[in-house]
């Protein structure tokens, strides 16, 4: 079997680096800079395989610049930066890394959660800057968390992993999704309900869904009228499903009470006014960023790749079909 030549668009964990080197001729894109999409389109010709990000738009352009490629495997879950119709009918197969980002994003969304209702990172910077002065009855009040009603939108993988740690807390939890998912309920006493009613019942509202055509603005101005003037809502999916101008909005006015992120909607633009924002914590999508999963990723992106080079189907192969008829 001939070594395959792969493009890795940025620098992921050694271990995944090493084991692709040990099979496979590679070059990597070592900048720490996402590639600009003319570079890219010259750095993808004549590849068997390239390793992508999410911050690579992977589309019709580029798989015909990568004539000959038989993968993109993409180093993430979400797959939205990639068009899996155009690579179907290029037959190109395209892979993903679900499973290892689960836990390590719903944890963040605690981290999120938390630190937004205690206001842990505006007293952080209250104390830097000098300002403490002595314990005050009304310094820094926030929510509390416990015996509180969570709301989950998105009851997959990310959010039934979110869902379960609320037992902890003695919190009660809504759902809504597209269809009830009794295993979600069997695991987190969970209720099903429509978005309203998670909307209006809800203290904390965290999404989970992926970023669809029909989950793109999935919250605005309608839906923050319909929370809590208490609510606070974490975001670790997708920037667009939330539309981020009336979310500052709503935390300007007061119309919610706070926001945790990890996603924007242009990212890495901040829409205008949010960094102005004591009420909303802005992490820079670092949501699956622990030294664990990013090495599970890469194994699992070049676990795809070694898969196609041998002729198997890749494991999380996202287009099976392309295989099938090959
Ligand atoms: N911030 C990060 O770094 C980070 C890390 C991992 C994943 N993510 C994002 O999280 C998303 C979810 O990941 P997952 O592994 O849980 O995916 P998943 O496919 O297991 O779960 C998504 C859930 O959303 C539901 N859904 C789809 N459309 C919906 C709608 N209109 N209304 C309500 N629910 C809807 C689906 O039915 C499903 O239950 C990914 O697609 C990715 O974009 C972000």
């Amino acid at each position: 079997m001939s070594r395959w030549n792969v493009y890795v668009t940025n620098e992921i964990p050694k271990p995944a680096l090493d084991m692709l080197e040990e099979f496979c001729d590679m070059e990597v894109n070592r900048t720490g800079k996402v590639l600009e999409k003319s570079v890219l389109l010259e750095k993808v010709k004549g590849r068997d395989a390239v390793l992508s990000l999410l911050t690579d738009p992977i589309d019709a352009e580029v798989m015909d610049a990568a004539k000959g490629a038989k993968i993109f495997a993409n180093y993430a879950v979400g797959f939205n930066n990639i068009d899996i119709p155009a690579a179907t009918e290029r037959g190109i197969m395209v892979s993903n890394t679900p499973g290892v980002l689960t836990d390590t994003t719903a944890e963040m969304a605690w981290a999120l959660l938390f630190s937004t209702a205690r206001r842990v990172v505006e007293s952080d910077k209250y104390s830097r800057m000098g300002k403490y002065e002595g314990w005050g009855p009304m310094l820094f009040l926030g929510q509390q968390v416990m015996n509180k009603t969570v709301g989950v939108i998105g009851a997959g993988r990310i959010g039934l992993s979110f869902a379960k740690r609320a037992k902890a807390f003695d919190m009660k939890v809504l759902y809504s999704d597209v269809a009830a998912n009794p295993e979600f309920e069997k695991e987190t006493d969970g209720q099903y309900v429509s978005l309203e009613t998670l909307l209006q019942e809800s203290d904390f509202v965290s999404v989970h869904t992926p970023l669809l055509p029909e989950t793109h603005h999935l919250l605005g101005e309608r839906e923050f009228k319909l929370m809590k003037n208490t609510a606070i809502l974490i975001n670790t999916s997708r920037g667009p499903v939330v539309n981020e101008a009336e979310l500052v909005k709503a935390l300007q006015t007061g119309e919610i009470w706070g926001a945790g992120l990890d996603v924007y909607e242009f990212e890495p633009e901040f829409a205008p006014g949010l960094l102005e924002l004591d009420n909303a914590i802005v992490c820079p999508h670092i949501a699956s960023a622990t030294f664990e999963t990013r090495t599970k990723m890469g194994i699992i992106a070049v676990t795809n790749i070694l898969a196609a080079m041998r002729g198997e189907l890749p494991p999380t192969c996202l287009n099976p079909e392309v295989f099938k008829n090959n």
